[in-house]
Formats: structure tokens, C-alpha cells, sequence
């Protein structure tokens, strides 16, 4: 673990070096995110850097804020000039499982509209191929009990995800379900089937969506391109 948070930690400091002033820069979600806004406060201060912040979640904002890093709306930002975001497990084209930390639609969303996205991971989270981490899916609570039945009968292995007896319930008022496929032989067929069902809000696959990654390890960092 100390390990783990080490190669996190060494992730999150190579990838602030990469905000230059002036920009607006997506914020993501998660426990490395942590150590990168950790290292990016400590250089707008430093720096006196010029930034502004988008977030992709409602803790985020909460922490960029402490830290003393303004955050606009994402609609009141023109342009997000890059997004730093972290990731649940990597496959090596650079596509990615995102959500264990129920963030993933308001993190698709900033990506979607980043001029350039990379992620932040440990060593650990970099596969061949993707679903040994359960692929979260977003879906509204209405008549939640069918989409699950509906997953289990497509042998998705779906399991709400639940915290203190109670389904988590996400930034945007959606619950989550995990499904437990533990290899994703075709990741786009999962994805258009996932979009397709209604009650679906959005998927964790981010298919061809970053530019890089950055993977920590205990003394430095490698660039996956
Ligand atoms: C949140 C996410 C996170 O980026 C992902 O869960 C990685 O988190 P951590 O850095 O804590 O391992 O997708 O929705």
C-alpha cells in the first residue's frame, strides 16, 4: 500500500508540472487526483500561477477550493486545455475503466470537452486488457430493480453498489451498478449496448479517450503515449 501511494503520489507531481499559467484546467476525481492537486496548489502559490479549475465532482471542488484553486461551472469555462484525471485500470491502447469513486459521468463530460486528457495511475492498474475492475455503469433510480434483472439475464454480473445499506446515490442524483465481467473481450459492443438501454445514464468505459498516461512508480514515472 505504502508502495501503491508512493507511485501515486510520483504520478500526481509529474503530471502538475504539465499546467503551464493560464490555463483551465479539468480537475479529476479520486485518490492520486489528490496528490496532483496537492503538488498543483503548491505551485500556483510557489509560482504565482494564473489557473482555473473545472471539476468532475462535488469533492473535488470541495478540495481545489481549500487548497486555494479557483473552480468556474464547466459552462463558464470556453475552453478546459487539459484534464488530469485518474483511472481504475488501463488497457495498453490507453482505454480505460473510470468510476470507482462514482464520478465517471461528470469526469466524461469534462473529458469530452478537454483539448487534452491524461491520466494518472500506479503500476497496478495497467492490464493487457480491460475488466478485472468492475465496470461501473450509471443509472436512475426509477425502476432500477429491471435494469439490474435485464444485466443479470445478459450475464453482465451486476451488483448495486451499496454503502451502509444504502445504494450509493452519485454527485448527479443516479445510482451505480457494478458489473463483475472480469475481461472485456469487446469493449465497444459493451459500450453502444450500455448506450442504448434506457435508464442508463453513462458508462465507466472511456474508450480512445486519453492522450497519455502517466504511471507512477516508486522513483519516477513512465509516459504511456
Ligand atoms: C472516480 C474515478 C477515479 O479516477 C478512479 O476511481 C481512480 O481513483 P484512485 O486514484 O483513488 O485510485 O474514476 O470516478
Amino acid at each position: 500500500m505504502e508502495n501503491i501511494n508512493r507511485e501515486k503520489e510520483q504520478a500526481g507531481i509529474a503530471a502538475a508540472q504539465l499546467v503551464k499559467d493560464g490555463m483551465t484546467v479539468g480537475l479529476g476525481t479520486g485518490s492520486t487526483v489528490a496528490y496532483f492537486l496537492d503538488a498543483l496548489a503548491a505551485r500556483v502559490k510557489r509560482e504565482q500561477l494564473n489557473i482555473i479549475g473545472v471539476t468532475t465532482s462535488f469533492k473535488t471542488a470541495a478540495r481545489a477550493a481549500a487548497l486555494g484553486i479557483e473552480i468556474v461551472d464547466i459552462d463558464d469555462a470556453p475552453t478546459i486545455d487539459l484534464t488530469i484525471d485518474g483511472a481504475d485500470e488501463i488497457d495498453v491502447q490507453l482505454n480505460g475503466i473510470k468510476g470507482g469513486g462514482a464520478a465517471f459521468l461528470m469526469e466524461k463530460i469534462v473529458a469530452k470537452n478537454s483539448k487534452r486528457i491524461v491520466w494518472i495511475v500506479d503500476q497496478q492498474k495497467v492490464h493487457l486488457d480491460l475488466g478485472s475492475f468492475p465496470l461501473p455503469v450509471e443509472i436512475v433510480p426509477f425502476g432500477h430493480g429491471k435494469l439490474v434483472a435485464e444485466f443479470a439475464q445478459q450475464q453482465l454480473h451486476p451488483v448495486l453498489r451499496v454503502q451502509a445499506g444504502q445504494p450509493v446515490v452519485t454527485d448527479m442524483g443516479h445510482y451505480i451498478v457494478d458489473l463483475h465481467l472480469k475481461i472485456i473481450d469487446q469493449p465497444y459492443e459493451l459500450g453502444r449496448y450500455l448506450d442504448s438501454r434506457v435508464g442508463v445514464v453513462e458508462h465507466g468505459l472511456f474508450l480512445n479517450i486519453a492522450d497519455e498516461v502517466i504511471v507512477g512508480r516508486e522513483n519516477g514515472t513512465e509516459i504511456l503515449t
